[in-house]
């Protein structure tokens, strides 16, 4: 009883102080959102892209039509999570608002995301471009040639670890570099592919993930999963991003009578009293690099002999973190990144790789 009064009298407090805060935060709001949003690097101290791009053309047009970095501070998911923040006022404030996203996103004045600057460094306007290539992109370039030039924006302890999980890995035991694998694959190299590269319906995971040994006995199908990324986990991000299986059960006339998903993805709870934002992770189903696992799905008795066909796809999603992993509440569904299909009478693959249209990932993307 005594712990219970003292518990709501801690709550109650708790709240006071949050009012308070939240009272001398209204108060100061328009300046203090003012400093947060300040951008990295004022417009003007810096080139921007297109100035590169006048020399460095091919370079350019790869970072600019296919990388994710370009957008990272435009692309509408982002500036969906930045407002949504926002209205949590208080949280907003802890975290520093929009700064903090820019540390990793990039500047918000230039609107140019994770640049070519972000990166190689800022080229001073007053400065002559050739000078500054001798002076700071050339010694510079040893630094970023390590995985861990990645993972000052990449790895979230914790939450998005393709840095963790590549340290112990296959690739990193063959001296495979995230920019072996990333920037080997194409030309140049700047295109960054991933989930949500614009190159995405044209070549993502062909070939990097599988289904195989799929068999069905009623009532148990069975099928192994394996993920042939030797560097990291898939999914690589943090838990906004699921890779989900779907299974479809078909009758004879091809309707639908059963459905079941098997999910890989980091699971978070949210923090506390806020509800909004990972406050820690509760499971995590990622394949691991190179992993091959088992899997094991049952039917109920009733459908037996009325199972003609199933099918298997399977795609990504992607979801705001205060949705805990809630597929119906995502912002963006994949195309099947691979879809198989099973006819139950002779229990053998009828297709496999349906989707044959799209161009393979380069080898080297291994
Ligand atoms: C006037 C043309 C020109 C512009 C503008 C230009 N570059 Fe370059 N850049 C070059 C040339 C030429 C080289 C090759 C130098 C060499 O091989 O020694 C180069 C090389 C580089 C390298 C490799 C570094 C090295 O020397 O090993 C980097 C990184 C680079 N540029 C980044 C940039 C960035 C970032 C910008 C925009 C802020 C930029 N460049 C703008 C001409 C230009
Ligand atoms: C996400 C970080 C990142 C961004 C953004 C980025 N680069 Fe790079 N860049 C690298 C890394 C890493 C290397 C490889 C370093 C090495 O191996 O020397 C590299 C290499 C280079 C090189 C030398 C090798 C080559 O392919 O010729 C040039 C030139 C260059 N970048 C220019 C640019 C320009 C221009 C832009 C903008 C359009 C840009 N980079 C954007 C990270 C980046
Ligand atoms: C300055 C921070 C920063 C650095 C350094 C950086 N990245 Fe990124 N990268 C980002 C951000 C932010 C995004 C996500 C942009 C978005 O989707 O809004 C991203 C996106 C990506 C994507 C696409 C992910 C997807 O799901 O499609 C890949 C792949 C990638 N980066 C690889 C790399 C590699 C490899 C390096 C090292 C050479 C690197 N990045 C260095 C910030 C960075
Ligand atoms: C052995 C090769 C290899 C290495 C090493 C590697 N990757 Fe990847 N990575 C891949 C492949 C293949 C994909 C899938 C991309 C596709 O199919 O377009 C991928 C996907 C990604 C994605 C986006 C997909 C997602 O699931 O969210 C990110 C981000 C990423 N890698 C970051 C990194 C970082 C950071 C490192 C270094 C710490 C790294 N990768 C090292 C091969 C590699
Ligand atoms: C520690 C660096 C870091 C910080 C800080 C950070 N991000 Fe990111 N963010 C990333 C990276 C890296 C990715 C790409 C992850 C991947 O693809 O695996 C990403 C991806 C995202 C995505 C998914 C983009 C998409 O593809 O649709 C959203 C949305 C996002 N970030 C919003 C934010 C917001 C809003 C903030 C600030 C509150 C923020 N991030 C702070 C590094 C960061």
């Amino acid at each position: 009883m005594v712990r219970k009064v003292l518990l709501l009298l801690a709550i109650s407090l708790l709240a006071l102080v949050l009012m308070a805060a939240a009272y001398v935060y209204k108060e100061s709001k328009s300046e203090a959102v003012a400093f947060m949003n300040e951008p990295r690097y004022e417009l003007g101290e810096h080139q921007g892209a297109e100035v590169c791009g006048t020399c460095h053309e091919e370079l350019y047009a790869e970072w600019r039509t296919y990388s994710r970095h370009a957008v990272s501070t435009s692309a509408e998911s982002v500036l969906d999570v930045m407002e949504e923040l926002e209205e949590h006022t208080i949280l907003n404030f802890i975290l520093g608002g929009r700064n903090m996203c820019y540390a990793c996103h990039g500047p918000e004045a230039p609107n140019e995301g994770v640049n070519c600057e972000t990166c190689h460094g800022v080229a001073p306007s007053d400065v002559p471009i050739m000078e500054t290539h001798e002076t700071k992109y050339k010694p510079g370039r040893e630094r970023m040639q390590g995985a861990e030039f990645c993972a000052e924006c990449h790895e979230i302890p914790g939450f998005v670890t393709p840095y963790g999980d590549w340290l112990q890995s296959e690739a990193a035991v063959q001296g495979l570099t995230c920019q072996a694998c990333h920037m080997g694959a194409t030309d140049s190299g700047h295109a960054y592919h991933g989930f949500d590269s614009f190159v995405m319906n044209e070549s993502l995971y062909e070939g990097d993930l599988s289904v195989d040994d799929i068999r069905f006995d009623f009532p148990t199908l069975d099928l192994t999963i394996e993920n042939h990324i030797s560097g990291h986990s898939v999914p690589a991000g943090g838990p906004t991003r699921i890779l989900a299986l779907e299974l479809s059960y078909r009758d004879v006339e091809g309707n639908e009578v059963h459905r079941d998903m098997e999910t890989f993805a980091k699971y978070h709870s949210l923090v506390p009293v806020l509800g909004f934002w990972p406050a820690k992770i509760i499971a995590d189903t990622q394949l691991k690099s190179g992993e091959q696992r088992q899997l094991s799905f049952s039917l109920p008795p009733e459908l037996e002999g009325k199972i003609a066909k199933i099918q298997l796809v399977l795609r990504f999603y992607e979801v705001a973190d205060e949705h805990e992993g809630n597929l119906e509440n995502a912002y963006h569904v994949s195309r099947p990144i691979l879809e198989e299909e099973v006819h139950v009478p002779d229990r053998t693959l009828a297709a496999s790789h349906l989707i044959s249209e799209r161009a393979a990932v380069p080898q080297t993307l291994r």
